[in-house]
């Protein structure tokens, strides 16, 4: 069994989350944690955890969607961390991508939201685009475990956050020819610290790629990982599939 470690199954994205969910079964993919980025989508994260048992939340506020934030978003937070489908505080991070970023407010919500983390003891799923350094230097602070999502990073902070304890979410772009980056850091780490995700409905692996993406599509990262690593893709997943239920505790059963 496979399970998705990231992926933002929103109504807006799929006309019908129930084939979604049925095809990737199908393929062998059966455990989903469906990422939530601003309240709309967090809450709808909690409420599909609730309609499907082998699909869990995780919730937190995404550092490009912070133009309507209010710091009583941290009570709701707080409120609903306990939930018994809530498996972590994600999809929370840095993203200094765009000209308008206002760093201060990402870095403020970014650790007032791992300050929760730390209180509730909640692993945390981390989004970091052109600000590793950074998401580097304040995770290092605390003592934290979790995912570094869509990892792109160099080799040398993979080992750097895998020293902290964080694993690597590795999806679909580990497919892509010229991703010469991600299939080394690949190589490099211990599939220990390796979780598999699709990102859906963004990333999607070859072949499959400019179409919409889907759990289902899972085995195609799986396979990318192995010819990478030379080895068997049964070990690629019983071992990823280990590591997200020792990171994220809610999901063995
Ligand atoms: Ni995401």
């Amino acid at each position: 069994m496979y399970i998705d470690t990231h992926c933002h199954l929103y109504k807006e994205y799929y006309n019908n989350i129930d084939d979604v969910i049925r095809e990737s079964i199908e393929e062998g993919v059966c455990k989903f944690i469906v990422n939530g980025c601003d309240m709309k989508s967090n809450k709808e994260a909690i409420e599909i955890s609730h309609k499907y048992d082998n699909v869990y939340a995780a919730i937190g506020f995404h550092p490009t969607e912070l133009d309507d934030f209010s710091d009583e978003y941290f009570d709701w937070l707080e409120d609903n961390i306990n939930d018994e489908k809530v498996v972590a505080i994600g999809e929370i991070g840095l993203d200094y991508h765009y000209d308008n970023t206002n760093k201060e407010k990402e870095i403020y919500v970014f650790r007032k939201q791992l300050d929760i983390a730390k209180k509730y003891n909640k692993p945390i799923i981390v989004h970091s685009r052109d600000a590793i350094g950074d998401t580097y230097d304040i995770l290092k602070e605390y003592n934290l475990r979790g995912s570094i999502h869509s990892y792109s990073g160099s080799i040398e902070m993979a080992r750097e956050f895998t020293k902290l304890g964080y694993m690597l979410g590795i999806g679909g772009v580990v497919t892509f020819k010229n991703a010469k980056n991600v299939k080394e850091v690949v190589k490099d780490i211990d599939l220990s610290y390796i979780l598999l995700e699709t990102d859906s409905p963004y990333l999607t692996p070859e072949p499959y790629r400019g179409t919409p993406n889907s759990p289902k599509y899972i085995p195609y990262i799986a396979k990318a990982i192995s010819d990478i690593k030379g080895i068997n893709i049964n070990d690629v997943r019983g071992t990823t599939t280990g590591n997200a239920k020792r990171l994220f505790d809610n999901l063995n059963d």
